[in-house]
């Protein structure tokens, strides 16, 4: 009997799209037990590798090869049933459904009309438990479509824990989470890994998490296999760095503190005074042109500071002032036409226009703020330019969003704001999904834009990133409420975990 060493082995994998070739022979190869992280730059055919193992796109080439339960074959062409689970980067999720019916109907082999109500809603609260209880019983009833993009994250993970799957896909599964899910992500997966023998295919742009949860690492470049199942234990992050084809950073050094800070609390913008003050119970803050404030902590908090600063409601428990006049934003185009910039975290449901071609993408922000609705020649022109600012490779700017990679599809988002130059720019977890060398790139636009004085009001689950980014970081509780408020040498991950309650 041949057994196959592997429960997952692809080899010669092809694929192109009409003229462009993604992948170009790939090998990968899981074996039973292991956490495997999967690297590459934004675009490098990660997301398309995935997407052929499940079987959600058709490859050109090449083989793959899944190990059978049952004894008798060596492997076979296709997985037994059931035995791969996926979470996807753009999430898959049914909005009209509720959380209990999205995790449990991928079990049901009856039909519909035997669907057990209570069952699926055990099932869902034991999976979502695995991550967080108290979410599990408040969340199993609610429509998807009600959920966050955080809560859709979590719901997503829950499905793919509870499949009883031999082999997990993973794509970027902890973009969206805290840093206390997160965790609890990884102990999971752990145990399964060592209990069940559980598989795991681990795609992460986040080097230390990449550290904490994998065994051994794969790596594409150019669309073929430059690392081939290396223990992480003997492969330095300057060399994973390189090996991925990326410009050579350090990216363990933080800048001396004197390079983040730029004008003083009241600095000026192009001679126009600059500042923005938030209140809430227990918090007074105000801060001028050219600060870079962090937002810390789990969604709830930050949301809504970020929902009061861009006119999503004008309602809440913060009270927002400009240049020291009192300010609500009764809706999102109300603030960017006051100069508020916004990048969601959403991206693909509050940001990238599916339906239309790039160029309007790039525009979109630019187009509400003039209130145009019809494309102009100079669009063109400005979509070139920003494309190139951002190097972003697309095939075309009439080309439609999904034929460029997720990484590079945030870059769209943050490109729209390039040249408008808003005085006080929003974003939410800009660089979710983007690369290392891509991060760099894009820390460095907004610290430019913070240098010519705008003020920059940034959240982010990865506290590396804030610590290295900010002077100002405002730090909110489990529950939402902001706690204190950090400055220049207190802003480091250590501090940040335990303003947050995130300490361990
Ligand atoms: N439907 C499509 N049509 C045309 N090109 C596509 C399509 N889907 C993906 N591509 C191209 O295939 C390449 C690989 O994309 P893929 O999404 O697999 O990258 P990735 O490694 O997952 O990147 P990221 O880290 O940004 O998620 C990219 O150059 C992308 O532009
Ligand atoms: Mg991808």
């Amino acid at each position: 009997m041949n057994k196959l060493p592997y429960l997952m082995a692809a080899r010669g994998i092809v694929k192109s799209y009409g003229p462009t070739s993604v992948l170009k022979g790939f090998d990968l190869s899981v074996a039973a037990g292991e956490v495997h992280a999967f690297l590459g730059g934004n675009g490098a055919g990660k997301s398309t590798l995935i997407k052929i193992i499940s079987g959600q796109i058709e490859r050109d080439g090449g083989s793959l090869e899944f190990a059978q339960n049952r004894a008798s074959s060596g492997g076979a062409e296709t997985p037994d049933e059931n035995s791969i689970a996926v979470v996807s980067q753009e999430l898959a999720l049914l909005p009209h459904l509720t959380v209990a019916e999205n995790i449990a109907l991928p079990r049901r082999h009856r039909a519909w009309s035997q669907f057990n109500g209570g069952e699926a809603r055990r099932i869902a609260v034991d999976a979502l438990s695995l991550i967080d209880p108290a979410f599990a019983h408040a969340a199993v009833d609610r429509l998807v479509a009600d959920l966050s993009l955080h809560e859709r994250q979590l719901v997503e993970i829950a499905r793919a824990l509870d499949s009883g799957a031999s082999l997990l896909l993973l794509d970027e599964p902890t973009a969206n989470l805290t840093a206390g899910e997160t965790e609890r992500l990884f102990a999971v997966l752990r145990r399964l890994a060592v209990d069940k023998g559980l598989a795991v295919l681990f795609v992460s742009h986040r080097m230390r998490e990449i550290r904490q949860i994998a065994d051994v690492c794969t790596i594409i470049r150019n669309g073929q296999t430059a690392v081939d199942r290396v223990a992480l234990t003997s492969i330095t992050d300057a060399e994973i760095v390189d090996q991925m084809g990326q410009a050579a950073v350090d990216i363990t050094k933080e800048p001396p503190r004197d390079q983040r800070r730029r004008n003083g609390s009241t600095g000026t913008h192009a001679g126009t005074p600059n500042t923005l003050r938030m209140q809430t119970e227990g918090i007074d803050l105000e801060i001028g042109a050219g600060t870079l404030l962090g937002l810390a902590g789990p969604p709830a908090g930050p949301e809504a500071l970020m929902d009061a600063l861009t006119g999503v409601s004008s309602t809440n428990e913060w009270s927002i002032a400009r240049n020291g006049m009192a300010v609500a934003y009764r809706r999102p185009s109300a603030a960017a036409r006051d100069g508020i910039g916004f990048v969601s975290g959403d991206r693909a449901n509050k940001g990238i226009l599916a339906n239309l071609p790039i160029v309007d993408n790039l525009a979109a922000s630019a187009r509400v703020i003039g209130r145009k609705r019809t494309v102009r020649d100079t669009e063109v022109t400005d979509g070139r330019d920003l494309l190139h600012a951002l190097s972003i490779r697309a095939g075309s700017l009439w080309d439609l969003p999904a034929t460029i990679s997720g990484g590079t599809q945030q870059k769209l988002l943050i490109a729209r704001w390039l040249k408008l130059k808003p005085t006080v720019l929003v974003l939410e977890e800009p660089t979710r999904g983007v690369d290392i060398g891509t991060k760099r790139e894009i820390y460095t636009l907004i610290r430019e834009m913070a240098a010519q004085g705008a003020i920059i009001v940034w959240w982010s689950t990865e506290y590396v990133e804030l610590a290295e980014l900010c002077d100002t970081v405002l730090a909110f509780d489990p529950d939402g409420r902001p706690t204190s408020i950090l400055k220049d040498t207190q802003i480091n991950e250590a501090e940040l975990a335990h303003a947050t309650g995130m300490a361990a």
